[in-house]
């Protein structure tokens, strides 16, 4: 992927999921393996290691950000892209994802700001969670990660999935190829960056208003 003499691409791979059976962090598995067969630098992370209390602005004002959440932030800092395989819980993200983000989306400058960010989703569903992942694009493009337009979602993943790998040839290579390419982009923004611009977190709000949060061009 890379030139010898390049940095490797730093990619912070991780499941949404809590439970230790997880059909998300396997696929996640998957993705690094691809990821660290195409010369990224692999974090593989825990969404346990980011464990953080309901949002609270009341505890905000005491206490500041949870450990979870500093954790976190300092894992996207350090990676140049990111992929996470998310549940779906009732046609949506799961709950503990969307905390998380909202804790980590308070520090300044924006840490999801201008990540290259790759959405997977395994669920025993016919459809693998695939809702979810639109939902958790909401959030992340908001927050100005750069949310790669192939998503992969694995149905029936409680049986696609055997003996760590996708049982099907035709599924894993198109898993494969959506990884391979989601990295390839991230690689060309990482040495060629052409998008520089400042995030603004209300793009309407007059510019002296309050709520007028922007934060500088980062190049
Ligand atoms: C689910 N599940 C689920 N699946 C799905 O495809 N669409 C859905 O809307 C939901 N909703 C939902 C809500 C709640 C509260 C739970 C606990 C579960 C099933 C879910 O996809 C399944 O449990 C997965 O195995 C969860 O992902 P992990 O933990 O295996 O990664």
């Amino acid at each position: 992927m890379n030139a010898e003499s390049e940095p490797k691409l730093k990619v912070l791979v991780f499941g949404a999921s809590l439970r230790e059976g997880s059909l998300n962090r396997k696929l996640a598995a998957l993705a690094a393996r691809i990821a660290e067969q195409s010369g990224a630098l692999v974090d593989h992370a825990s969404l346990r290691e980011f464990d953080v209390p309901s949002y609270d602005a009341d505890v905000e004002s005491a206490q500041g950000i949870p450990k979870g959440a500093v954790e976190f932030r300092r894992r996207l800092v350090e990676s140049d892209a990111f992929i996470v395989s998310s549940p779906e819980y009732n046609g949506s993200m799961p709950g503990v994802f969307k905390n998380l983000i909202d804790w980590t989306s308070r520090f300044r400058p924006q840490p999801f700001d201008g990540k290259h960010g790759l959405l997977l989703s395994a669920s025993p569903s016919m459809v693998g969670g695939n809702r979810g992942l639109w939902a958790l694009r909401v959030p992340l493009e908001h927050l100005g990660a750069r949310i790669y337009p192939d998503m992969f979602s694995l149905a029936q993943a409680h049986r696609a999935l055997a003996e760590g790998d996708i049982v099907d040839p035709v599924l894993r290579a198109r898993f494969e190829k959506n990884v391979q390419t989601f990295l390839s982009l991230a690689e060309a923004a990482k040495h060629y960056p052409c998008i520089k611009r400042a995030w603004v977190e209300f793009l309407g709000e007059p510019a002296d208003a309050g709520a007028d949060r922007v934060d500088p061009v980062r190049v």
